[in-house]
């Protein structure tokens, strides 16, 4: 048998004034249509972005010819920036993110993941802009945790919810970049990120949901169960989370860009263009009031490598 539970769509027209999301999932994945970010953002508006941003936890905005500073500015709707990462800065405008891949920098981010979940507090998500396409391919799928834990049984989500997973960037492909640059790279690494802990259930604050909080790229092992059943659950998990039904899969166009929510989504950049060109522009931004999400030591550590 598949999923039988009954769909409540969004209320789209009863909820939203100012701008016109538009699902491509069942309330997850939606366009965002009447919305110039070439222009300053009213508040009524912003405030429907935020909502959008709650209700389809990843929104896509038709291309667009912004500046860094438009950017920033669609980024700061949802949150403050984040203080810092591991990529390259654009010139002239810090808070941009620039992530190049082509013939020299093969394409590495076909992995799921949610970005830095082996922080305490992982940023609350991040606006992209692709402003290099390859001719072909260079897709981005998104996968929605909550309706993967929605989906769910109610005896798997209970069992679930007694759960906690530890996260850590060692099981991820940092340690061999990190082994790459000697033994002090590593060593001062490990010392500096230590493994965290996090439930295997998470609530998003912003849209109350229910959301499954591990990842293939970082979570290295449930806790306080038999070693051979917390593997196997982290399997099944990570299986699960990437039935089609829970996915959106993003082509994009130059000038494209996305806003995702961290917190209950993950992303898996496809790498099948190489050796063409993609240029992704993104800012990063962090739950209003948290901690701050990002590394403000031994940057030069990490830089360069993918979250
Ligand atoms: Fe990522």
């Amino acid at each position: 048998m598949a999923n039988t539970q009954e769909l409540t769509l969004i209320d789209i027209a009863e909820r939203y004034r100012h701008i016109r999301p538009v699902p491509r999932m069942p309330n997850f994945a939606a366009w965002i249509e009447g919305v110039d970010l070439t222009q300053p953002l009213t508040e009524p508006v912003q405030a429907e972005l935020r909502q959008a941003l709650n209700d389809f936890e990843v929104i896509f905005f038709r291309p667009q010819s912004i500046t860094p500073a438009q950017h920033v500015a669609l980024a700061k709707v949802f949150g403050p920036i984040s203080g810092g990462s591991y990529f390259e800065r654009k010139p002239g405008a810090p808070e941009l993110e620039m992530i190049v891949f082509d013939r020299d920098r093969p394409p590495s981010i076909d992995n799921w993941h949610t970005d830095i979940s082996w922080k305490a507090n992982p940023p609350l998500g991040t606006a992209i802009q692709i402003t290099v396409t390859p001719p072909a391919g260079g897709n981005t799928c998104w996968s929605s945790t909550s309706k993967a834990y929605d989906g769910l049984s109610p005896g798997m989500q209970a069992y679930l919810e007694g759960l906690s997973a530890v996260h850590t960037w060692e099981v991820s492909a940092f340690r061999e970049a990190l082994g790459r640059r000697g033994d002090d790279a590593l060593i001062a690494a490990i010392k500096a990120f230590k493994p965290v802990i996090h439930p295997v259930v998470r609530i998003n604050p912003g849209s109350g949901r229910k959301c499954l909080f591990v990842n293939a790229d970082f979570t290295r092992h449930i806790v306080g169960i038999d070693r051979h059943e917390a593997r196997s659950m982290l399997n099944f998990l990570l299986d699960w989370m990437k039935k089609p039904e829970f996915m959106v899969h993003h082509q994009w166009e130059a000038g494209g860009l996305a806003v995702w929510d961290n917190r209950s989504t993950q992303h898996y950049a496809l790498a099948d263009y190489w050796p063409h060109q993609r240029v992704n522009q993104r800012v990063t931004f962090d739950e209003p009031g948290a901690p701050a999400a990002t590394v403000n030591v031994n940057q030069q550590v990490m830089h360069g490598d993918k979250p």
